[in-house]
């Protein structure tokens, strides 16, 4: 994106504070003007000074006090219009910024996962937190200083002009030269910017992701190699950076020299204009203080670009993220979900992540209302992929899902999500209390129903032993519990959502076997009369499945009870005698 349009869609995006902004543009431009005063009046006491003789004191102050009095008048104003427009634009940009970051964080937690899956969680949060960081500047930069010096600017030429056409080509040859100067830098430096930029991004991904797995660092001694590899990106970054730094430190000393070269044209000038008789010497100090104020102004623009210009990388990856939309949406006709009876249907489903290898191919079945289906098939065969087709993790390429005879893509997400209770693979887990995971699904639930299902979930024991049970805090993904009790924390959870329709991915693999047994007991009560649709490994835990399929590379290959399937000597009797050796004729009996 170009400057000007990122600049442009900055101070769009003000929104409701936009009466503010004006307000502050405004009061930017009356403090421009009543600027031009003070050097204005001081050419004129200077000039009342040198007309007047030494003894005619009192007509020198009768003319002189006016003009101070002016002054005065002028400089409180300025000082008044100054301290509101600080206090404003802090207050604006600030307020702005927190309202932009909350935008950001809602509009990547509606992005569906195949999006986000593309992009690291520490990138995601380096673009939130520097793209908002560059926006609270330029808000605040732009109320506090530089749209003044930009009117400034534009005021202040032509009344140059107006005052000494002569003098005033110096300051128009100066003003274009930093406007060259700085367009060359920019093009210049711009796309190794951009490459800097992308270097940061790696970095906040690299140390997001490796602080996110420092057992696996400490375990594998790895954290050397961990600190080589931040410091590989560190050289790159660096190797980007400092030409781009040389370019602005050359533009830098090329506008100083430029400003010494114009000042002292003006003296040589003015002092040539003042032995033709054709300017005053008030007029030529005004004329100096004018032109330091407009050097003043253009290096605040030149500095305002620079920054602008470092930033828009950050500026550009925020708006680019922002402007992703949801490939998985709502549409105007969607419709609530509601007490569904449960019946699911998926119809010549297909589906994949990548163009070449399909993870579900032509998947159709049918699940009664209550039923429970179990699908079963070797590691990679599609079961977690088909099931989260559900609940519209992605959408199938092609194919239908409905529930009760309604397509899925015709429900509401929020209805559709409220009604399916999932218990992930991997349990997740939010570094907060105990109750408070558990009430992700029933934010509502009493004490009653909080220890109630984690009682079912054969949780209550190892949290009442914790050290401030229900209240406990349980570190990063749950880190500080057990990979069994986390499992029975998700089950918990599931079970006070308590959805009409349930998905059980592996729900109980990292149980003990008595502590498996009593849960799928206490299972049973739970999963009669709701849809049940689970994944297992173990064959035995899906023993009363109403219906079990066997997927193996996207399709379902077998079907039946557990009985049928076993009598048919395919692959699921394969499954169960590998998993049964030493008990294959109790299992069939
Ligand atoms: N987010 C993803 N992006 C790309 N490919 C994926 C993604 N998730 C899974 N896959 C691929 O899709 C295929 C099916 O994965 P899936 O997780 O559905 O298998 P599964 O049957 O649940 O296996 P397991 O029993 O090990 O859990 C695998 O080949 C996997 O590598
Ligand atoms: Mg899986």
């Amino acid at each position: 994106m170009k400057l000007i349009k990122l600049y442009a869609r900055a101070l769009n995006l003000l929104g409701s504070d936009k009466k503010q902004g004006w307000f502050l543009a405004i009061a930017n431009v009356a403090l421009a003007m009543a600027l031009f005063a003070e050097p204005v009046l001081f050419g004129h006491v200077i000039d009342e000074l040198g007309k007047a003789t030494s003894d005619a004191g009192a007509s020198i102050w009768k003319n002189v006090w006016p003009l101070l009095a002016a002054w005065t008048g002028f400089g409180l104003f300025t000082i008044i219009c100054s301290t509101l427009i600080s206090l404003y634009a802090d207050r604006l940009s600030h307020r702005r910024r927190h309202i932009a970051v909350s935008d950001y964080f809602e509009h990547v937690l509606q992005l569906p996962l195949a999006q986000q899956n593309a992009t690291h969680s520490g990138r995601l949060m380096k673009i939130m937190l520097q793209g908002t960081d560059a926006l609270w500047w330029l808000w605040l930069s732009f109320f506090r200083d530089h749209l003044a010096a930009i009117v400034s600017l534009l005021v202040l030429i032509p009344l140059a002009l107006y005052m000494n056409w002569r003098l005033a080509i110096v300051l128009i040859v100066l003003c274009t030269v930093f406007a060259l100067l700085t367009n060359f830098i920019i093009r210049k430096t711009q796309t190794l910017q951009q490459q800097v930029e992308r270097h940061h991004s790696d970095m906040a991904e690299q140390v997001s992701d490796t602080l996110g797995n420092i057992p696996l660092v400490q375990s594998y001694a790895r954290i050397q190699n961990e600190v080589a590899a931040l410091k590989n990106i560190s050289k790159r970054l660096l190797s980007a950076q400092l030409p781009v730094l040389s370019w602005w430190a050359l533009i830098t000393v090329l506008n100083r020299s430029a400003t010494t070269i114009s000042i002292l044209f003006i003296v040589i000038l003015g002092t040539w204009l003042f032995t033709q008789g054709l300017i005053s010497i008030g007029a030529i100090v005004t004329f100096i203080a004018f032109a330091a104020m407009i050097i003043t102004k253009l290096e605040q623009t030149v500095n305002f670009i620079h920054r602008l210009s470092m930033d828009a990388p950050r500026l550009a990856d925020f708006f680019q993220m922002m402007d992703t939309s949801p490939e998985i949406n709502d549409h105007a006709g969607s419709i609530n979900l509601t007490k569904p009876k449960g019946i699911i249907e998926f119809k010549n489903v297909n589906f994949s992540y990548d163009v070449k290898h399909p993870a579900i191919k032509d998947l159709s079945f049918t699940v009664q209302a209550g039923q429970t289906i179990a699908l079963v098939g070797s590691s990679g065969a599609g079961k977690s992929t088909a099931l989260s087709l559900l609940y519209r993790v992605f959408d199938p390429q092609s194919g239908s899902i409905t529930i009760d005879g309604i397509n899925i893509k015709d429900i509401s997400l929020s209805s559709l999500r409220h009604n399916i209770g999932v218990v992930f693979q991997e349990p997740l887990l939010f570094n907060r209390s105990i109750s408070e995971n558990l009430l992700v699904g029933n934010p509502d639930a009493t004490q009653e129903q909080l220890i109630n299902a984690a009682q079912s979930a054969q949780a209550l024991d190892f949290i009442t032993r914790q050290e401030n049970g229900f209240d406990t805090k349980i570190g990063e993904r749950g880190r500080t519990l057990s990979g069994g009790e986390r499992q029975r924390i998700s089950i918990a959870r599931v079970i006070l959502k308590n959805p009409p329709i349930l998905i059980l991915d592996e729900a109980t693999s990292a149980l003990d076997s008595t502590t498996e047994t009593k849960l799928t007991q206490a299972l049973e009560a739970v999963i009669q009369n709701r849809t049940t649709l689970m994944i297992a490994h173990r064959l035995a835990t899906i023993r009363r499945a109403d219906r079990i399929l066997v997927m193996e590379s996207g399709q379902i290959i077998e079907s039946g009870t557990f009985d049928e399937l076993f009598q048919q000597g395919g692959r699921f009797t394969q499954l169960v005698r590998e998993q049964f050796t030493e008990l294959p004729d109790r299992v069939a009996s």
